[in-house]
This record gives structure tokens, sequence and C-alpha cells, in this order.
């Protein structure tokens, strides 16, 4: 059964993404949603940073800094989860030994907001619908720097530039708690 998403707070997030896909990561300046954040000293020295899952309702996704790096929290519908392994034959490298998501929880994936290419940053793409880009969209990634896709696990797609999936950053779940980072 797949989730009701609010359109008008999918739009809202397009638009963040969409400012974040014009800017490489080395000089990303977007409004990051406010975690909980230790300062900015021991996020330079790569403090963990938690986030509280409860603000993010089924097909958003957030985005937090952790060392200087933008990370995406995306939360997935039922629909998504449904239709990532149709697309593991398109992927590089389906990396189901990771689980469907590429993360130790059912409901959401973390990402390391880089493309694996040259480092742009990817567009979240989460409809579905025909792109220019893929008449067959399933939602995901798009970096319109060189044409990267990426699937919402953060899998490529094989056939691009970006040689690798999304990195995931080391992360833990604690309840409805993201810890980013290493445990504190
Ligand atoms: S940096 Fe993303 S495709 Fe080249």
């Amino acid at each position: 059964m797949s989730e009701k998403v609010d359109p008008k707070r999918r739009k809202a997030l397009l638009i963040t993404s969409g400012v974040m896909g014009a800017v490489t990561v080395a000089g990303f300046a977007v409004p990051f949603l406010s975690a909980w954040n230790p300062s900015e000293k021991a996020k330079a020295m790569g403090a963990s940073v938690k986030f509280d899952l409860t603000k993010l309702d089924a097909g958003a996704m957030a985005v937090v800094e952790w060392r200087r790096t933008p990370i995406f929290i995306v939360h997935q519908t039922e629909q998504a989860k449904q239709n990532l392994p149709k697309l593991n034959e398109k992927m590089v490298d389906p990396a189901l030994e990771e689980g469907l998501l590429r993360s130790s929880n059912d409901k959401f994936s973390v990402l390391k907001g880089v493309c694996t290419h040259l480092s742009c940053a990817p567009k979240y793409y989460p409809e579905i619908e025909p792109k220019a880009w893929d008449q067959e969209w399933l939602g995901g990634f798009f970096c319109p720097c060189h044409g990267s896709k990426f699937d919402l696990a953060g899998r490529v797609y094989k056939g691009v530039p970006a040689p690798v999936n999304l990195e995931v950053p080391p992360h833990t779940f604690e309840g409805d708690t993201l810890i980013i980072g290493d445990a504190v």
C-alpha cells in the first residue's frame, strides 16, 4: 500500500534540493534542517550529529551537515520500498547484502549527499514519473553536473559517470533519533 506524501512539502523539499544541486560540496551554503548541533569546532573535528526522525514525513528528505558534508536522510515510502528491487538489474552494485535501503532501519536511508563522480550535490527527485534523463524513473537522485543517476537508496545506475553508490556515513538509530557519526 502506498503512503500519501504531502505535495506541498515535497515541493518545498525539492526547492531546497534544487539549491543544493547548483553548487559543489566545497562551497555549499544552503539552510540545513536543524539537528542537535555541537559547536562549530566540534563539528569540524567530526562530532556526531543527532536528528529527530519524527520531523520527517514519508517521502521527504532532510539534509543535515556532518563533518562539513551534507547528509541526506530519506524517509522511504512503502511504494519506494516495493520499487527498489525492480531496479536491481539497472544498478552497478545492487548491494543487497546491505539490505534494501542500505540501512539498519527499514524506513530510513542515510547517505552522503556527494556525487561519487566529481563531488557535485545530487538533487532529490522522489516522484515516479518520466524524466528527461530517464523515461522509467522510479524516484531517486540525479546529479546535474554530468548526469549520474542514483535510486532512492543511493545505488548508482549502470552507464553513468559516477562509478559507485552514494556513500553511507557511519550512523546508528536509537528509537526515533538518528545519530550520524560515532556514538557519543
Ligand atoms: S559530479 Fe555528479 S555526475 Fe559528475
